[in-house]
């Protein structure tokens, strides 16, 4: 059974002077225990994709089915917090708290008690190689590849089955981007979760089990 499956998708961005189509007719299923890869030129459809995916917004036409229950139907602030993590382009880390508290935020929202949420968010970001003095910091104070890797940390962190990531290692080196796709397959075939990855790296896409191609917001087969 999958656990998400897009059925006929469509997408527009309206607003008062203009309608943008961002996707077009796509059907697709996902499945527990896969990574897969999106990948297409920018403004192709991929974040809309992915915003869809993550319940954060609707479809225009067609419907998406999680464990064949319509999204219409469920609560959605459930499922962002239960089922689905997301890794954000831009990062969407708190600027207010530190790197280990970001990471801790979601584990408390799911009321996790404090010392194991703290455990556990040491563990994650070790796991990505950021120092136990760097977790300590704002994201003002570090570099825009570390707090990728707290962003990546988070979703580690979760118990989402559904994890999706935007561009996760579009600010890493080659080394750490290695490392971040080796983390994001182990979660993937160890953790049977289903990972979708959005990126631009050839390299990280040819290691996905289903490669799926945007272009111009349909699905190229
Ligand atoms: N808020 C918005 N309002 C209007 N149009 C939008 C909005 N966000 C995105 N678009 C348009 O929708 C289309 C798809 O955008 P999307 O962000 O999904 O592309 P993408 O494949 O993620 O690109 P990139 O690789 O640059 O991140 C583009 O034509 C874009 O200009
Ligand atoms: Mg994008």
């Amino acid at each position: 059974m999958s656990v998400l499956s897009i059925k006929e998708v469509s997408y527009q961005y309206k607003n008062k002077y203009q309608t943008v189509s961002a996707l077009d007719g796509i059907s697709y299923e996902f499945n527990l225990g896969k990574l897969y890869a999106v990948i297409g030129k920018s403004g192709s459809g991929k974040t809309t994709l992915l915003s869809l995916l993550a319940g954060l917004s609707v479809p225009t036409k067609g419907k998406i089915l999680f464990h064949e229950t319509a999204m219409t139907e469920l609560n959605l602030d459930e499922y962002r917090r239960d089922h689905a993590s997301v890794i954000y382009q831009n990062f969407n880390l708190f600027p207010l708290l530190t790197a280990k508290e970001n990471v801790m935020y979601p584990l408390l929202l799911k009321k996790m008690e404090k010392t194991k949420a703290r455990q556990q968010a040491e563990e994650k970001l070790c796991s990505v190689e950021l120092t136990k003095e760097k977790q300590k910091r704002m994201p003002a104070q570090l570099s825009g590849g570390e707090q990728q890797r707290v962003a990546i940390a988070r979703a580690l962190a979760s118990e989402a089955e559904i994890i999706l990531a935007d561009e996760p290692t579009g600010n890493l080196d080659s080394e750490n981007s290695k490392n971040i796709i080796n983390i994001l397959k182990e979660l993937a075939y160890k953790e049977k979760r289903c990972v979708i990855l959005v990126t631009h790296d050839n390299k990280a896409a040819s290691q996905a089990d289903s490669i799926l191609h945007i272009k111009d917001g349909k699905l190229e087969v």
